[in-house]
């Protein structure tokens, strides 16, 4: 065993989460949460592990939300990439928030769904052209040679749209993941952690449990 890592330890009692507490809707208890990870600094606060699964086969990785509304949580991303492959098979995914200074973690699980071309192409418009260009530089999750044929890629793609704004590629665009299931983690002492959880029923009501730590 390698004691360095096992004698980590940090034992959560920043606060605690009650049933009395939460809104009557996950989206707006998610809100809340994000909106003090927010207001308080947190780094990214948006980062999220977005989980695939394809062929009985788990991965993940990282993403941005970009965007929440009443529906569910949108990001961005190359749809050929191995994510967007894996979701063309199997919509079903899963995302995972950890705000450390918070002690919080929120699991969201549903079904992802491609925004519509001008949702994409109005969230592409604003962001820098550098990430423009490298929309289109990148195969995202292909092998590549080496670093100089990225840099190589990014010259030509920058010739090509000298002068121009860059249009959106048709294989970029977001996924907005449609909940049916979201649970708030508040961390407490003793590892007697506070877990609510929202799944959803048929009629789009929201059915609150409380969960085993
Ligand atoms: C903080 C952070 C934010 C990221 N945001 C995104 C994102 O919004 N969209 C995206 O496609 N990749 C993002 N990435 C990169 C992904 O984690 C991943 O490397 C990439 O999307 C390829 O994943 P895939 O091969 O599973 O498709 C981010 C990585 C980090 C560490």
């Amino acid at each position: 065993m390698d004691h360095n890592i096992a004698k980590i330890r940090h034992d959560y009692n920043l606060k605690g989460l009650l049933e009395s507490d939460l809104e009557p809707n996950p989206l707006n208890q998610f809100r809340l949460w994000f909106g003090e990870a927010l207001s308080a600094g947190v780094t990214e606060p948006n980062a999220m592990t977005l989980s695939t699964l394809f062929n009985g086969r788990p991965s993940a990785r990282i993403v941005l939300l970009k965007d929440l509304d009443s529906e569910g949580f949108t990001f961005f991303t190359n749809y050929n990439s191995k994510k967007g492959r894996e979701i063309a098979s199997e919509p079903q995914v899963a995302l995972t928030f950890f705000w450390k200074e918070f002690e919080r973690q929120v699991r969201i699980e549903g079904k992802a769904e491609k925004t519509s071309d001008q949702e994409s192409s109005e969230y592409f418009a604003v962001r820098p052209r550098g990430s423009q260009i490298g929309a289109w530089t990148s195969y995202q999750s292909e092998v590549i040679e080496n670093r100089a044929f990225l840099e190589n890629r990014t010259k030509e793609v920058e010739q090509e749209f000298s002068g121009r704004e860059v249009p959106r590629p048709p294989h970029w665009g977001g996924y907005r993941v449609i909940p049916d299931y979201i649970e708030f983690w508040q961390g407490r002492p003793s590892r007697l952690h506070d877990r609510l959880s929202y799944v959803r029923s048929e009629d789009g009501s929201w059915l609150i449990e409380r969960l085993s730590p």
